[in-house]
């Protein structure tokens, strides 16, 4: 556990870097004390493209964020996403071999069974070009007796684990963290940021249900499914704010900057619904005359371009084999939702609930930054708070850089689970 008492999360986004730090109260909870933002320079569609770049703007962010807290920062939480994420289904078997309760053939499942039959469950080939990011349980079968969340002590002879794996792109992640080390900084660990996005909007009915959270990034529109409790898919759309940004850019013949300007200050994606058509007025360039745009021009513009990205959405929650409609809609985060009817346009093309997900009720200075905007980087504040109490002791402190080669990391995660559950 960090010894300092800091949780720190560093979104590393295609448009903005945010930096939260977190500190632990005696109470156990963790208050926000600091916040910074920078914008991302070194990025495409999630990936890094340039180092350097992309080491100033993390550097920035975590130093408006220790100004803020007025602590020094030396680890963070560090976020991934965009298209290269990926994740599959796996199921594994394995006989019972654990504690016998009699002389006969009942046997008891034990700790060593349950992570036995993870790591059978987690064995699928990758290309070499790929690393597990996450192996999430999400049922056991046990003697053919599905739906099990928990079982251990219980008596069977066959053992069943279906599991969600999350595979990257290894170089995309070791660069990733290079910038961060570079920057200088720790990184803790790397975390899927739909799934931190998670951890801080959905609640565990919703995930129960079943619900799709939808980031829609400036650079990508990244999904996690949930079903019955746990992660069932995740979803990469390469479509995000900048393609809506240059369609403004193009309708109205402005530059990419007074777009993007236009499109934050309409911040509407239905005309409909705007009360005052007011004029967003944009700098004439080299003496020009400035040119007003009514915010309605804008939204018609805005309002095709995310209804597609809504589309390729669905078309992928479609394809996806559940045996039941996702109960929980649809959550949305990320600066797409920041649009006047980002949440009617959606129900429009899911047909299906659909709510923001703004990050759940934390202490300090949460409330200023309580938007969807943030979902990502509280998250993983929470995911490294969770994390970070999970630790096995003699891991020790937060010290040492984790290269995250999967199989390093593996069998710490399942210890780290089985204490969470069993102990
Ligand atoms: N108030 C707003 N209204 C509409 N769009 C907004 C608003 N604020 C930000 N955006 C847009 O949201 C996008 C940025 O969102 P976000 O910060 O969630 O992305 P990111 O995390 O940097 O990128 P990614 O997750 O794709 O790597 C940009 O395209 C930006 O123009
Ligand atoms: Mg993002």
């Amino acid at each position: 556990m960090a010894n300092d008492g800091l949780v720190v999360g560093l979104d590393i986004g295609t448009t903005s870097i945010r930096a939260v730090i977190g500190e632990r109260t005696e109470k156990g909870t963790i208050e926000i004390t600091g916040v910074g933002i920078s914008p991302s320079l070194g990025l495409r569609k999630g990936v890094v493209v340039n180092i350097e770049a992309t080491l100033k703007s993390v550097a920035a962010a975590i130093e408006a964020a220790e100004m803020m807290s007025g602590r020094e920062v030396h680890a963070c939480w560090t976020g991934i996403g965009g298209n290269h994420v990926d994740g599959v289904n796996s199921r594994g078997v394995v006989a019972v071999t654990g504690r016998s309760r009699d002389e006969k053939e009942n046997r008891e499942i034990g700790p060593e069974d349950i992570a036995r039959v993870l790591e059978v469950a987690r064995a699928m080939v990758f290309p070499m070009d790929r690393q597990i990011l996450e192996v999430i349980p999400q049922t056991y079968i046990v003697d053919k007796q599905p739906g099990i969340r928990n079982p251990l002590n219980m008596i069977g002879v066959a053992l069943e684990a279906e599991v969600h794996i999350i595979t990257c792109s290894a170089n995309s992640a070791q660069n990733l963290i290079k910038c961060v080390n570079r920057a200088g900084f720790r990184v803790n660990d790397l975390v899927l940021q739909t799934l931190a996005a998670g951890r801080a909007v959905l609640t565990e009915e919703e995930k129960e249900l079943g619900v799709a959270l939808v980031d829609l990034g400036g650079g990508t529109t990244d999904v996690i499914v949930y079903f019955q409790g746990a992660p069932y898919s995740t979803i990469s759309v390469p479509l995000g704010g900048s393609e809506i940004t240059q369609d403004i850019s193009i309708v109205k013949n402005i530059s990419f900057e007074n777009a993007e300007r236009a499109k934050i200050d309409a911040r509407c994606c239905m005309a409909e619904l705007l009360e005052n058509d007011e004029d967003i007025i944009i700098e004439g360039l080299g003496g020009r005359p400035p040119l007003p745009i009514p915010k309605s021009q804008i939204a018609v513009i805005v309002r095709p371009r995310l209804a597609e990205i809504y589309r390729m959405v669905k078309d992928k929650l479609d394809a996806l084999p559940l045996s039941r409609p996702l109960g929980g809609g649809i959550v949305l985060t990320g600066g797409g939702a920041e649009f006047l009817g980002a949440v009617e346009l959606a129900a429009q093309v899911f047909r299906m609930p659909v709510r923001i997900g703004n990050p759940l009720s934390m202490g300090g200075l949460q409330e200023r930054y309580n938007s969807p905007l943030f979902a990502t980087a509280i998250g993983l504040v929470l995911e490294g708070n969770i994390r970070d109490e999970e630790k096995i002791p003699d891991r020790g402190t937060d010290t040492k850089v984790r290269e995250k080669k999967g199989q390093v990391s593996f069998f710490g995660k399942i210890w780290e689970w089985l204490k969470k559950e069993f102990f």
